[in-house]
């Protein structure tokens, strides 16, 4: 369980301190006050990476260099420093070179009113989900995506200078080739994963018959390295890389039908919070404990019915933090901590 969080010169806050409860956290306040500013310092702090950015940059206040969180989860001191040129990791007071102890600590699921992306976004939030989790679970995940977004960049570089030659290109093939097998390889086996906890959860949240069909859409056929030599004439006139990992997806269907043509924006709305508690039952199955969930402005909007399904569908251990602008839906249903913002200032009850 996460107990504190301390905040220093991060996105609004110059300096904020919180601390946590087990069960239910709700950080209560209007638009602009920070909620969802706390929920990243808690994601930044525990997963090294932000539910909302791709990068850490825009997280430092306006105004400052660097940005410093630190915190108590499962009884141990985390503290994570971010500048531009350096960044510090420190776990139980002893600085650490990489970050393999550090994460091992504590996993994450976010469910925001954003995720509906993930339905009808590009597959770039797809594919940003299922490496969200995959690097949560597998350490081996994480290098190997790192390693392919690599030897990706690389090559991308090749094919911007001005005459690429063929067989420099050749020579960045294989790694290409090597780590975005292995993406591949765990990509699909990811979503299979995923796949009857997504149709059950579905199921649950919509309260109906509708059946969630997730599939892995790979980015290349299925010989990578066929497929990279036929799109060579093609790549040389685009200047990059136009087959593999970088360009997987995943197609969702409900009752047979494509989700992002055909399904109505609340069935959109349930598929991606099906997808959300299907990451949190894999952690759950693979880990024997459920992650640390955070649902940012989703409760409120959400029918009666409909939320009173999607509590029953969160793990009952699970610490939640939840965020909104109002509890005037909440009506004596949920009990746990409440913090609101007054005037500007977080203050608990
Ligand atoms: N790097 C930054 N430096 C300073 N202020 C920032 C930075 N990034 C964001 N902000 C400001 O932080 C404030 C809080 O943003 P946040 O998204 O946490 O609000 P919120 O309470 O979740 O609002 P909403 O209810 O609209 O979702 C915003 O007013 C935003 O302008
Ligand atoms: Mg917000």
């Amino acid at each position: 369980m996460l107990t504190e969080i301390q905040l220093r010169n991060f996105r609004c806050f110059e300096s904020l301190r919180v601390d946590f409860g087990p069960g239910y956290n709700f950080f209560i306040g209007q638009n602009g006050q920070g909620k969802t500013s706390i929920l990243e310092a808690v994601c930044v702090l525990l997963r090294l990476q932000s539910q909302r950015s791709s990068t850490l940059a825009p997280l430092v206040r306006i105004g400052h260099s660097t940005f410093a969180l630190a915190g108590r989860c499962h009884e141990h001191a985390l503290e994570f420093r971010y500048g531009p040129l350096r960044r510090k990791l420190v776990f139980d007071h002893v600085e650490q070179p990489a970050p393999k102890e550090y994460l091992r600590l504590a996993r994450v699921v976010s469910l925001a009113n954003t995720d509906i992306e993930l339905v009808r976004g590009s597959s770039e939030a797809r594919r940003r989900f299922l490496d969200f989790l995959g690097s949560q679970i597998e350490r081996s995940y994480r290098l190997t995506l790192r390693a392919y977004e690599r030897a990706l960049r690389s090559r991308n570089a090749l094919l911007k200078s001005p005459q690429p030659k063929p067989r420099e290109l050749a020579a960045y093939d294989s790694p290409l080739l090597e780590h975005g097998a292995k993406l591949s390889a765990l990509r699909a086996r990811l979503v299979e994963h995923l796949r009857p906890f997504a149709a059950d959860a579905h199921r649950e949240i919509s309260g109906s018959v509708e059946c969630l069909e997730m599939k892995y859409a790979p980015g290349n056929e299925e010989d990578f390295a066929t497929d990279l030599a036929r799109s060579r004439p093609q790549e040389l006139r685009l200047r990059q890389t136009i087959v593999g990992p970088h360009r997987d997806d995943i197609t969702l269907q409900v009752d047979e039908m494509a989700a992002n043509q055909y399904a109505s924006e609340g069935q959109q709305r349930t598929v991606a919070l099906a997808l959300k508690i299907a990451q949190a039952r894999v952690f759950a199955a693979e880990e024997g404990a459920p992650p640390l969930l955070m649902v940012d402005d989703i409760f409120g909007e959400l029918d009666p019915q409909r939320r009173n399904r999607l509590f029953s569908s969160l793990p009952r251990e699970a610490q939640k933090l939840v965020t909104a602008t109002s509890l005037a839906w909440h009506k004596g249903e949920l009990s746990g901590c409440i913090s609101e913002f007054i005037d500007g200032t977080l203050r608990t009850k």
